[in-house]
């Protein structure tokens, strides 16, 4: 099932073709989308942060080590976490 992943970047938008199953990381990485993942996907280093809208798969305890309570309730997730399920807007979080 092809679906569509709409990233948002402040004003930028990008529109990425996925397929069910895809693992958001290497989405942005293939669409050269900049994120920053130092331990490239090992979820060690909490850098891949996203807020991740829509048809996304469910928050992992891996990711919730890495988060603060106040991120999980804003819907920020790992990107290196983050499997698609369908449609789904992603927003780049700038630090
Ligand atoms: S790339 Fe390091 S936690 Fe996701």
């Amino acid at each position: 099932m092809v679906c569509r992943l709409t990233v948002y970047d402040g004003d930028h938008v990008t529109y990425i073709d996925a397929n069910k199953g895809d693992h958001l990381l290497s989405l942005l990485k293939e669409n050269e989308i900049p994120i920053d993942s130092t331990c490239n996907g090992n979820v060690t280093c909490g850098r891949c942060k996203v807020i991740a809208t829509g048809l996304v798969g469910t928050l992992t305890e891996q990711e919730m080590a890495l988060l603060t309570p106040e991120e999980v309730e804003r819907g920020v997730r790992l990107a290196c976490m983050v499997r698609i399920d369908g449609n789904a807007k992603v927003y780049l979080i700038k630090e």
